[in-house]
């Protein structure tokens, strides 16, 4: 094939981006791609012409492997918003000079309704200005609000890790409480969508009863009722686990983070840092109920815990990725990769593209009605389509006892 490949990651990373990156990697080699250049931090480091030549770096398969099995941005990653086409061609102009200079005939990015943007932008000024480069967007996301796609690529794993401390999580909680309970609030990412804190409820078993309520940003948080409701669980139980969305806001908006202080930062999509609220939470509930708190916040560890990811996720990543590149060897361009699950009991998903303008910058929520009792849980509904996402396991490679990993640092081919 004519021309050469770039791939970048971009936004947060998961337990299973690099999954995707092995698998773009992997289909360009069997199209005979000759150079598969990597962005060095996503589009910014693009736009300094901070290039990776990934041959350099990953020439077997048993490195493909590695990387599937390594969490976190291989290639490193950013949150860089391009500009607006109108006034800024000269950007434009610059970048597709280096994909000229380089020969990039294929353009691939890694990530989620923000990077897409990228996507967008690039594929439309490509059309604009008869370029013939093709740009294809790999689903990423632990946040799984990406819309059109059935769900994203790393959300399966961050799914299974976070179901899986809760419930270690409520085994050591009720270790005491012989006089009186202590209550811990767990908080879980995902923004301005509860698909992650949802995923709490996927520990319920026969072994576990799972978190005693969950919260949701798709509802509006009502403090009087919250505290209302744990003092009650506190009088009856002798342990309480709460689940709640760091982005949890009071009806007029106010995120229940800023009740606490917290910062003004925002990124340059002007998404506002959300942390905190477990803090907010457990303060309050020390107060009304006297018992010992303890505030949880899973934090960067439910987006990094490839030990813990799941096989169908790692499989789906990997499947994204070489389906993106078969998309721009067909000629497409200005889309990304979503799944369709055909058949949920016997779970087959099969592989498509769709417009990008479709995609960047749409948040996609939980359903209203697959919430439940009054917005302090989430039902069946959510239980059958997550379910299948969080199933089976890849072994890490061990090194003294720890899993092993592939860096830009540690392998470079000599
Ligand atoms: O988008 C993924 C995500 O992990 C969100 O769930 C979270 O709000 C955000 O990224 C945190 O971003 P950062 O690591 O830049 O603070």
């Amino acid at each position: 094939m004519k021309g050469n490949v770039i791939v970048g990651q971009s936004g947060g990373p998961t337990a299973v981006i690099n999954s995707s990156l092995a698998g773009v990697i992997k289909a360009a080699r069997v199209n005979g791609i000759e150079k598969i250049y990597g962005m060095h931090h996503g589009i910014e480091g693009f736009l300094k012409e901070d290039l990776i030549d990934i041959g350099e770096y990953i020439t077997e398969d048993s490195d493909l492997a590695l990387l599937k099995r390594t969490p976190s941005a291989f290639l490193g990653s950013c949150r860089y918003k391009l500009p607006q086409i109108e006034g800024n061609e000269d950007v434009y102009d610059k970048m597709f000079d280096i994909m000229e200079k380089y020969d990039i005939q294929y353009f691939f990015y890694i990530g989620g309704n923000d990077s897409m943007d990228t996507i967008k932008m690039l594929s439309d000024y490509a059309l604009l200005k008869g370029k013939t480069q093709r740009f294809v967007g790999v689903p990423k996301t632990i946040d799984n609000d990406l819309p059109i796609t059935d769900h994203t690529p790393g959300y399966g794993s961050a799914a299974k890790y976070i179901a899986t401390s809760m419930k270690e999580i409520i085994r050591d909680n009720e270790s005491f409480g012989a006089s009186k309970p202590t209550i811990c609030v767990v908080e879980i990412m995902g923004r301005h969508a509860g698909w992650l804190t949802a995923a709490s409820a996927l520990c319920r078993g026969e072994d576990c009863s799972g978190p005693d309520m969950i919260y949701l940003p798709e509802v509006a948080f009502d403090m009087d009722d919250f505290l209302a409701r744990v003092k009650h669980l506190a009088e009856t139980k002798s342990s309480v686990v709460i689940a709640v969305s760091e982005g949890i806001a009071l009806a007029d908006g106010t995120f229940v983070c800023e009740l606490g202080g917290g910062s003004d930062a925002v990124d340059a999509f002007g998404h506002k840092t959300l942390s905190g609220c477990a803090n907010v939470l457990t303060q309050k509930i020390a107060e009304v109920t006297g018992c010992k708190t303890r505030a949880i916040e899973l934090s960067t560890l439910q987006r990094c815990a490839t030990h813990v990811a799941s096989r169908a996720d790692i499989d789906e990543a990997y499947n994204c990725g070489y389906y993106a590149f078969k998309a721009a060897k067909n000629d497409e361009t200005g889309v990304m990769v979503v799944m369709r699950i055909r058949d949920r009991e016997v779970y087959t998903v099969s592989y498509e593209t769709f417009d990008i303008h479709e995609i960047a910058n749409v948040e996609k929520k939980i359903p209203r009605e697959w919430i439940i009792n009054n917005g302090t849980d989430i039902g069946q509904q959510y239980i059958k389509y997550a379910s299948p996402l969080i199933l089976g396991a890849l072994t890490p490679y061990y090194s003294r006892g720890i899993p092993k990993h592939l860096t830009l640092a540690n392998k470079k081919v000599k």
